[in-house]
């Protein structure tokens, strides 16, 4: 929460600048309850979808919220979105996006709106790079209040980026893949990112006993 409640103060302290200040009293240190995000996933969605706390915002198109069932005992988290996403708004929409929804469909054999995607970062990183530790650490309050707020039991982080900042283990994606994590309040699962499997058809197999090991938890 810390990296949020920093970003808002340099946003205040800019917009004073712009009014005009060149001078403002020293801003007092984080008290535990000055940055607090809503309670109510909807009300969140607001707040991400009018964000300019970090470089991402200004080449967005859409803000990328999440989506699904609010109710559900399984998240995916990927990295951020794509060209896709970025104009519909929508997770998880493009050639790595059906690849997720087969997955969950035809191996989990549950309907893709019953479970719950997000991402990483909210907005796209330009030209699809990975997002940087600032704006990843930036956007993860977000991520951190939806899961919060989503409770499930199990999350399944889609390739490296995900899995790094959900625990912030530097490993590869490839030692840690399809070891569950026990993790504060739910059961974290790395597997490999779509992207990676349209590339990498190979891997699918591994991706697949990955999920056939979330049907079992479910
Ligand atoms: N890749 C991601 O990590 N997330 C999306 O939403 C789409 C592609």
């Amino acid at each position: 929460m810390n990296r949020l409640y920093n970003a808002l103060q340099l946003k205040r302290l800019y917009q004073l600048k712009q009014m005009g200040f060149a001078y403002t009293p020293l801003v007092q240190p984080k008290q535990a309850t000055t940055t607090t995000l809503p309670d109510s996933l909807d009300a969140l969605r607001e707040m991400v979808k009018q964000c300019q706390l970090c470089a991402l915002s200004k080449t967005r198109t859409k803000a990328v919220f999440g989506e699904g069932n609010p109710h559900t005992p399984l998240m995916f988290v990927g990295e951020g979105p794509g060209a896709s996403e970025d104009l519909s708004g929508r997770p998880f929409v493009g050639r790595a996006g059906e690849l997720l929804t087969r997955m969950i469909e035809n191996v989990l054999e549950i309907p893709r709106s019953e479970i719950y995607i997000a991402n990483i970062v909210k907005c796209r990183p330009p030209n699809n790079r990975v997002p940087t530790p600032e704006e990843a650490h930036t956007c993860l309050p977000y991520l951190q209040k939806q899961i919060a707020l989503i409770r499930p039991r199990i999350i399944v982080a889609l390739g490296a980026t995900a899995y790094h900042y959900l625990t912030g283990d530097k490993k590869g994606i490839t030692k840690v893949r399809g070891r569950l994590i026990e993790m504060d309040g739910y059961k974290l699962l790395p597997t490999y990112h779509p992207s990676y499997l349209l590339r990498n058809p190979s891997a699918k197999k591994e991706a697949y006993h990955d999920m056939l090991l979330v049907k079992e938890l479910l």
